[in-house]
């Protein structure tokens, strides 16, 4: 079982976990299709659909099976986005979003790479990766931020329901790999 850090506080954010009073700021961007375009869940339509989302994220996180935080303004508390990961064994996964009225400001990158060292300096951990849609520019720019390398484009690997609905689109399989 893994220790993730509760709280991650860096130069201009703090990623923390989520609450259920975050529930109207999370439905905000996650009801967004610009947000949602190359995700591979359809944008929220209900807010009721993230009635007990808080207390999912708790129970994926202490069993281990994602971690999830909220990207956070620490002057507002605000939630503006959420970053997440999956540990599974020697490898982790992770992905990110921002609402939209933050792009543009190396957010995401900033608490892309407080996670990618969190998860790098856990000495079981030998693949860290990531994939993204082809066409997602500012994601495959992140990722190349993080100093991580395309290792493979994997065909047809995802649906994205709010872009292609029903047609599997190509992605690009980012990496890192703990050489020693
Ligand atoms: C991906 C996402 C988090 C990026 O947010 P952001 O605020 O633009 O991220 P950052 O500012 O940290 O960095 C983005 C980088 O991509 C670049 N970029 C942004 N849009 C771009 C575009 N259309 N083409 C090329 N580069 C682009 C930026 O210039 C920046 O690089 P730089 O620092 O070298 O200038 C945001 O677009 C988002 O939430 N998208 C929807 C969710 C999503 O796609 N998540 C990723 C799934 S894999």
């Amino acid at each position: 079982m893994h220790h993730p850090p509760a709280e991650i506080v860096t130069p201009r954010l703090v990623l923390r976990r989520s609450r259920p009073s975050d529930t109207a700021a999370r439905f905000a961007f996650g009801r967004d299709p610009e947000v949602g375009r190359y995700m591979d869940w359809a944008v929220l339509t209900d807010i009721g659909q993230l009635d007990g989302a808080a207390e999912r994220n708790a129970a994926k996180w202490n069993s281990g099976e994602e971690y999830a935080w909220l990207i956070t303004l620490p002057d507002t508390d605000q939630p503006i986005g959420n970053i997440s990961c999956r540990i599974d064994g020697h490898s982790a996964d992770f992905g990110y979003l921002l609402s939209t009225d933050h792009w543009g400001h190396g957010y995401a990158t900033e608490a892309a790479q407080a996670v990618f060292d969190w998860l790098a300096g856990l000495p079981e951990i030998v693949r860290i990766w990531a994939t993204c849609d082809t066409d997602n520019a500012a994601s495959i720019r992140i990722l190349e931020k993080l100093a991580m390398t395309r290792e493979a484009t994997l065909r047809r690997w995802a649906i994205r329901p709010n872009l292609a609905p029903g047609v599997p689109r190509d992605a690009h399989m980012y990496v890192w790999i703990r050489e020693d």
